[in-house]
């Protein structure tokens, strides 16, 4: 191999590195601010979905996934390195009431159940808003089991 192929080989090593670089170092910026799911952490669990939707939880999941998808993931599945699934026996009835629903989007939670931080308050929802959230997780978690 001619000093001219070597060097152009080397360049072209470089760039893959560098290439390489900056997708994982783009991947890892986003699953720390968590805030975008536009390339989407793979789903955490796998979900039935119920046949059909209530016109309740239809109107739910219109403002889930206005305001809650980016973290929790499509239908509440959450997403690996960004945000649980809702969809989960953690979060049945019992233990997290609608209650705990309300409380979470006014207030925010701190970290303890998963490894994904904070979740910040969610701004501009009323009451009524986040009901009908809660009444579309209800949903999917019943076509799943959890009651
Ligand atoms: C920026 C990311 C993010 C967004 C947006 C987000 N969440 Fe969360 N949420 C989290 C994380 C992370 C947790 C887990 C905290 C823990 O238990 O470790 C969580 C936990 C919760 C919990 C459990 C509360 C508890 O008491 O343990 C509920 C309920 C919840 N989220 C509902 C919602 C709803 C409804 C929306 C949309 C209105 C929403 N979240 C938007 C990140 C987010």
């Amino acid at each position: 191999m001619s000093l001219k192929q070597s060097a152009i080989l080397l360049v072209l090593a470089g760039a893959l590195v560098a290439g390489g670089y900056l997708m994982f170092g783009g991947s890892v910026r986003e699953a720390t601010t968590g805030a975008t799911s536009e390339a989407g952490g793979a789903p955490m669990v796998s979900i039935d979905l119920p046949k059909s939707l209530s016109a309740v939880a239809q109107s739910g999941k219109r403002l889930f996934d206005e305001n809650c998808i980016s973290c929790h993931g499509p239908n509440a599945v959450g997403q690996e390195e960004i945000g649980p699934p809702l969809v989960h026996i953690i979060y049945e009835p019992n233990h997290h009431g609608d209650e705990a629903f309300q409380r979470a989007v006014a207030l925010g939670v701190r970290r303890h159940h998963w490894p994904f931080g904070n979740m910040a308050p969610v701004e501009g929802l009323s009451r009524e808003d986040v009901a009908l959230i809660i009444a579309y997780i209800r949903e999917l978690q019943r076509a799943n089991g959890i009651n």
